[in-house]
């Protein structure tokens, strides 16, 4: 929910991730990324394989610290998970044994609600995601679109302040994606929600987001943040929409062909894309600022 503070809802400040790998030298994921959330905000990150964006989500969820810099809600350092955060993951994470409305319960149980306020609260959040008359079903018998409303719906029962989204609809089919983008929107005008979204669709991105966050190849630095200001519902065929869209493919497409040289072991081209394996960065190395564009 949106909440009055004088802070940023999130604000990262040179946030570095170097993971110790083999041989006890380490892998830098993130580099000195330096961006703040609004409250109430949607915010998608695009950026190739392996740039980050997963790293990023985890680091806000509390599941992981910087290894250098800092990363506060509403001005207060992230030190864990937290009731107030809460993640969505491509796969779903259903509970194969527990019906639809069990699983929405799941937060509320671990929270200590008592149950009549825990099933009466599910229910709300199971009609918010259109599944009030599947309460009874089992995750085996939902398709994947159903699937993904109740991971929604059971993320959002605990009403959360930040949703963190990680490829939420990857797994989905073309249509049944579309469909979710607009109950996605639909959710979070009813809800305010902080979200932080991780796509690699580029329309996409474009059709939900507030800002986008664009992660250059690894390690993920931010390469641009890009307003999207055309008014919702967004049409994907509009001259605005199709001219964002090569933007944003334009930013792409160096990292993404960095990314996949990478991965094909042929190693980067140039120092300044190189760093790897090995690349141990201190406090402020190579400090860039991100391209903030103006409005789309
Ligand atoms: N625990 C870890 N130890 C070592 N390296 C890690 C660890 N976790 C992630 N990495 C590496 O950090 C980089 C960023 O990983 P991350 O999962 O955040 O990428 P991503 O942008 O989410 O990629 P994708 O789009 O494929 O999901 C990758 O190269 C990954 O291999
Ligand atoms: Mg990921």
């Amino acid at each position: 929910m949106p909440t009055s503070s004088p802070h940023p809802k999130i604000q990262a400040d040179g946030v570095n991730v170097a993971f110790p790998v083999a041989g006890g030298t380490t892998f830098q994921a993130i580099e000195d990324l330096t961006a703040s959330v609004e409250s109430g905000e949607f915010v998608c990150l695009l950026g190739p394989s392996g740039c980050g964006k997963s790293t990023f989500l985890n680091l806000v969820a509390g599941y992981q610290t910087p290894t250098w810099g800092t990363l506060t809600m509403d001005g207060e350092p992230i030190k864990g998970p937290g009731r107030d955060r809460v993640m969505v993951f491509q796969d779903y994470s259903l509970f194969e044994w527990r019906t639809v409305l069990h699983n929405v319960t799941f937060g509320l149980e671990m929270a200590g609600i008592p149950r009549r306020e825990r099933v009466e609260t599910a229910r709300e959040y199971l009609r918010l995601v259109g599944l009030a008359s599947s309460e009874d079903k089992y995750p085996h018998a939902l398709s994947g679109g159903m699937k993904q409303r109740v991971g929604i719906a059971r993320a959002l029962a605990i009403q959360p302040e930040v949703l963190l989204m990680d490829e939420p609809f990857g797994a989905l089919d073309a249509q049944t994606r579309l469909v979710m983008q607009d109950e996605m929107l639909r959710i979070w005008e009813e809800t305010r929600t902080t979200v932080l979204f991780v796509t690699h669709a580029v329309d996409e991105a474009i059709f939900l987001a507030d800002r986008i966050f664009v992660l250059t190849a690894s390690p993920g630095r931010l390469k641009a943040i890009v307003p999207v200001e055309m008014p919702r519902p967004r049409t994907r065929t509009s001259r605005d929409f199709v001219a964002l869209y090569e933007h944003l493919e334009d930013l792409l497409r160096d990292e993404v062909m960095t990314a996949v040289r990478r991965e094909a072991g042929e190693g980067a081209d140039g120092g300044d894309a190189a760093a790897g394996d090995g690349v141990q960065p201190g406090p402020g190395s190579r400090r860039r600022r991100p391209v903030e564009e103006g409005a789309a």
